[in-house]
């Protein structure tokens, strides 16, 4: 992207990622934003994505479309996970290259690297050893969206770009009962409990696993400078570069919401990956900065929460 004058299309833009994109595009002053809502354009459906990529040709795609759930649903649906995850990024990059569009940025994510890396994880330890079980069609779809792009790159000469976040929340997250993530669950589930008056609240897992959390609209800005900057290397990291336990964050959480009960760690559920906490020095060497802090992050997000 050269200006404010090139058309940008958001894949996803009703998502918590690509609607913290549209937000930021927006502040930039982009004018020429391109959305369709999926009642509008299933990205499942090959033809219909070639054909409009073919007739927008928007100058840069952002591709934030993605089948994202909790360790939960990662775990129990897992074909779905990994057939749509694949086939929505399959009919966007290869799309994109059939109508000529040069500029793309892929969402990958942290979940893609080893389940054992060493941490933090940097960019160079994908694919050097097995993924964690419970997310890895997932994981898999993923990597091949990412290599998609990376082979575009290094056959045709197009700039699409891959980027893997650290775990992200903000407005527009998923706060389904059985579908969401650990911080936007926990963040309904003290609240709800609050509400009742509960004298305590049911964290899943033993609580120690550490986790890196990023507010979306920071991913969002980080992105946009990659993009203006028409960046065209290796995959990169999106991370704060923090991370903290899941004990620690419950106890943010209680605090945001004014849950003062007692914590409970049910340690009969899955904790996934020890530790997830992403080398991002390659992004912060172009001087990007995270500006959210995890507490105001949390108390954004609890401000505009759709089910308070
Ligand atoms: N959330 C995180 O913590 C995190 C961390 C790292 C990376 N990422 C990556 O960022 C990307 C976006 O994640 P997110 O958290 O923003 O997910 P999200 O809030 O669930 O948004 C995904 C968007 O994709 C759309 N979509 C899914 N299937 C579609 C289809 N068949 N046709 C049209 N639209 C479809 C959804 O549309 P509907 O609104 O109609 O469902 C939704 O707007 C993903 O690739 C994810 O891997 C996320």
């Amino acid at each position: 992207m050269t200006g404010q004058a090139d058309s940008v299309y958001v894949a996803g833009h009703q998502g918590m990622v690509g609607s913290a994109l549209v937000r930021a595009l927006q502040r930039r002053g982009y004018s020429q934003l391109i959305t369709r809502p999926r009642a509008e354009l299933d990205l499942l459906d090959q033809r219909a994505v070639a054909e409009f990529l073919a007739s927008e040709r928007p100058k840069h795609v952002f591709v934030a479309a993605a089948r994202v759930g909790g360790i939960q649903a990662n775990n129990e649906l897992r074909a779905d996970f990994l057939y749509e995850n694949l086939q929505i990024a399959a009919n966007l990059i290869q799309g994109a290259h059939l109508a000529g569009i040069q500029h793309l940025t892929y969402f990958a994510s942290n979940c893609i690297y080893p389940r054992d890396c060493a941490q933090p994880m940097a960019e160079s330890a994908l694919l050097t050893g097995p993924l964690e079980p419970t997310n890895e069609p997932y994981a898999i779809a993923k990597i091949a969206g990412l290599k998609l792009c990376e082979s575009h790159q290094r056959q045709h000469g197009r700039n699409y770009v891959s980027v893997m976040p650290a775990s992200l929340y903000g407005p527009n997250d998923n706060y389904t009962p059985g579908q969401s993530h650990v911080l936007p669950a926990l963040l309904r589930r003290a609240h709800e409990a609050r509400q009742r008056g509960d004298a305590e609240l049911v964290v899943w897992g033993s609580g120690t696993p550490r986790r890196e959390f990023l507010y979306v609209d920071d991913c969002a800005e980080a992105c946009l400078m990659l993009a203006e900057r028409a960046y065209d290397g290796p995959p990169l990291n999106i991370g704060s570069g923090t991370d903290l336990s899941i004990r620690e964050l419950a106890e943010a959480v209680c605090e945001t919401v004014g849950f003062s009960g007692r914590l409970v760690f049910d340690a009969s559920k899955p904790d996934g990956m020890p530790r997830k906490l992403l080398d991002s020095s390659r992004l912060l060497a172009t001087g990007w900065r995270p500006t959210v802090t995890l507490r105001d992050g949390l108390r954004r997000a609890y401000e505009v929460a759709p089910w308070r």
